[in-house]
């Protein structure tokens, strides 16, 4: 294989796990569109029938439509949030683990929240430091996606994903550990390996792990590895603190 074969197969690579990740936002933005837009759909029925029944009064109508605008409002500002999430980063910016980890749960909060899946955050290490915020908050909503589908997969009683951050030695580093049972022996070695999954029949890719690791080894100069704890899987990213 040639080099230029090389590129493109990494560039299709690159296109198949945006249309994973574009798959992925659609459902989380339908998510959260589902309360707004009952509502909107309620009280718009509301409005019809009091007209209907030519029963209605100014003020509380006027209220009822100031209503309707904030929700519409709140359906724009999700695509928007989601939108600027999954944009590429094309200059490093000085952040921290928290503000990684807290961007990325603000995405996913409402799915964790609806399957009943704790998350408990530490931040043993919170140092600013340099790097391509938007991917690593796409990695580590990645891995959070992956523990909450083996959480809710295997049905576990008392769903947690634990989510800490350390200094090790010359590396700033971040676990994030779920109660799902762990990765099993035959399978752990593969599993970064590009179209390896055991979702297929849920169509899962299997580029998560693949793209993530890339991103954080070739754009951060760091590592992602993964071994299991007596609760389930625990991966972790490392960054060298001189990067
Ligand atoms: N937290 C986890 N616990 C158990 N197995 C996991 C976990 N995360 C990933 N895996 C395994 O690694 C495989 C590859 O993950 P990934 O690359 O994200 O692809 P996908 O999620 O589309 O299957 C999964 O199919 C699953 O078997
Ligand atoms: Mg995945």
């Amino acid at each position: 294989m040639d080099v230029t074969e090389l590129k493109n197969k990494d560039d299709l690579m690159m296109m198949q796990s945006r249309h994973a990740a574009m798959g992925e936002m659609i459902n989380m933005i339908a998510h959260q569109w589902r309360q707004p837009l009952a509502s909107i759909s309620a009280i718009s029925g509301l409005l019809s029938l009091e007209v209907m029944m030519d029963q209605y009064e100014k003020e509380h109508f006027t209220q009822k439509l100031d209503l309707i605008s904030e929700l519409s409002l709140e359906l724009s500002n999700t695509i928007n949030d989601f939108r600027n999430f999954f944009k590429e980063d094309k200059v490093k910016e000085s952040t921290t683990w928290r503000e990684l980890v807290e961007g990325s749960i603000a995405m996913i909060k409402p799915v964790l929240i609806s399957k009943l899946i704790k998350v408990e955050t530490v931040f043993h290490e919170n140092d600013s430091f340099k790097t391509y915020p938007r991917e690593i908050r796409q990695v580590i909503l990645n891995l959070i996606k992956n523990a909450e589908d083996v959480l809710v997969d295997n049905a576990i009683s008392e769903p947690t994903i634990w989510i800490r951050t350390m200094r090790e030695g010359t590396m700033r580093c971040l676990e994030i550990e779920d109660n799902g049972g762990g990765i099993p022996k035959q399978i752990i070695n593969h599993i970064f390996d590009p179209y390896f999954s055991t979702k297929m029949e849920k169509n899962g890719t299997g580029i998560g792990l693949y793209m993530s690791k890339s991103i954080v080894e070739k754009h951060g100069k760091g590592s992602l590895s993964v071994y299991n704890t007596r609760h389930g899987a625990c991966f972790k990213i490392a960054f060298p603190l001189n990067s």
